[in-house]
């Protein structure tokens, strides 16, 4: 398990308290104990609020003391979400770059996977929706749960810190695993995302039997209350024909992969130390669409990695669109201590450059998971419930099998699913109707 301790500062409003007890329940459940103060936590985080200019300074007050700590003891993680981080995300790594991770309203569950997946290497900021469309429902999800089942990574990303940090690769046993996910889906947990920084190399490390990653997810797809099983990351060198193929006979498996790119240009994936090139990535990708058709494809994406030329670059915006992600999560390029790339200097991509790259790439992305989501048009959708739009409490917010929000009309409780019919797109989520809904509604027509 991820282990530390963590300190939460709170500022604002009911919704942040609310919010700040998800996230200490979401660090509990990944291993992570509470600090009795910043000085002895190694995560300290800020759920920030921005109403008033007065909340600000104080708060910039309490992350300078932050500060003070990650200089004492420079692997200390500091973390910033809520509305005050929102509200500064084009800023915030510039102006306080001793922050590690930000994260807008609500995103508990994103600093989750950043923790405990290959994240922890990067400076993120997730936001995955606009501002106001995004803030979750309050609610407990207490259908859904987090299952670490691996530490550590034996790659050698160059410009990664994981290895450092983390160490060797090691395997959660088998046994324990599948009790835990027992043991979550008799207390009601009806999904569950199976955590690492390289999932699929699950099981090799396992002693006396080695055990693979399809056979963790063909055993927990036998557990009984389970309806829906995801993963994050795999490492793309590790996407064999089996989990692939696990993704289209087991039930629970959900039709999403999240296969990391990184970079498009192979000169860049080999000064990464990826130990792929971009005909392998693609041919993963085909094998994906060949095996399972409606799959989504979503992906991480880094720019500016030293010695990115323009030429390099095009690449990468022509993998875009050639596999038409659902999705990405971007990057800029960031020198983290004691790695390879980091000592990269004389490469270093000039910042401006970056950051016109990075609206290319976003523009690029964008463009095609919007046309991607076309596809949803006019089909019903199995939909997991999980709680109600802040937006339009009218609505219920949901989330597809292949990991796209969904916005409808219709009735149910938070873990319920229910068949959706989509008449709307965004580049980021869907809009429809429950099916019972709008049958109803063209009876009454
Ligand atoms: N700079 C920028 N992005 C990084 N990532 C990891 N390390 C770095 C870094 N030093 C990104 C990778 C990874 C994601 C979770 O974070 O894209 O897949
Ligand atoms: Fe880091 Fe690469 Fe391992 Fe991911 S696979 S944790 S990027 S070294």
């Amino acid at each position: 398990m991820v282990s530390g301790r963590y300190h939460v500062t709170t500022f604002g409003c009911q919704m942040n308290a609310h919010d700040s007890g998800r996230i200490e329940g979401m660090l509990e459940s990944l291993g992570y104990a509470a600090a009795p103060n910043r000085d002895e936590a190694d995560l300290i985080l800020f759920n920030t609020c921005s109403i008033r200019e007065a909340a600000d300074s104080r708060f910039v007050a309490h992350l300078m003391e932050a500060r003070a700590v990650k200089r004492r003891r420079p692997e200390t993680i500091i973390g910033v979400g809520g509305c005050w981080a929102q509200s500064m995300k084009d800023e915030i790594f510039a102006e306080y770059p001793f922050v590690d991770v930000a994260f807008g309203p609500g995103q508990a569950a994103r600093l989750a996977e950043f923790l405990a997946s290959d994240s922890i290497g990067a400076r993120g900021f997730f936001e995955f929706e606009s501002f106001t469309a995004d803030l979750p429902m309050r609610r407990e999800q207490g259908h859904h749960a987090w299952v670490q089942i691996s530490v550590g990574c034996n790659c050698r990303c160059s410009y990664c810190i994981v290895p450092s940090t983390r160490g060797r690769e090691v395997s959660r046993p088998l046994g324990d695993l599948t009790r835990e996910v027992r043991a979550l889906a008799a207390s009601g947990v009806v999904e569950v995302t199976l955590l690492g920084q390289n999932v699929n190399a699950w099981g090799r490390d396992l002693r006396p039997e080695r055990s693979s990653f399809s056979a963790l997810l063909a055993a927990l797809d036998g557990i009984e209350g389970i309806e829906r099983i995801r993963y994050t990351s795999p490492h793309p060198k590790d996407m064999r024909e089996d989990v692939i193929d696990a993704h289209a006979t087991l039930e629970s498996v959900c039709e999403h992969i999240h296969l990391p790119l990184q970079s498009g240009s192979s000169r860049i994936l080999k000064r990464m130390r990826r130990t792929y090139d971009r005909a392998r990535y693609m041919d993963r990708v085909a094998m994906i669409r060949e095996r399972v058709p409606d799959c989504a494809i979503t992906t991480d994406i880094i720019v500016g990695f030293p010695g990115e030329t323009e030429d390099d670059f095009a690449e990468t915006l022509a993998v875009v669109e050639e596999v038409g992600f659902d999705g990405a999560f971007t990057f800029v390029f960031s020198p983290r201590r004691g790695t390879e790339a980091a000592a990269m200097e004389e490469e270093f991509v000039d910042g401006d450059v970056a950051r016109e790259r990075m609206e290319r790439l976003v523009e690029a992305v964008r463009r095609r998971a919007g046309e991607r989501a076309e596809r949803f048009l006019g089909r019903e959708l199995e939909v997991m419930i999980e709680g109600s739009s802040r937006d339009d409490p009218s609505q219920l917010r949901g989330r597809t099998r292949h990991n796209r929000n969904v916005y409808f009309e219709g009735m149910g409780r938070a873990g319920e699913l229910a068949p959706v019919l989509i008449t709307g797109t965004t580049s980021q989520s869907l809009t429809g109707e429950m099916a019972l809904v709008a049958a109803a509604q063209r009876l009454s027509r």
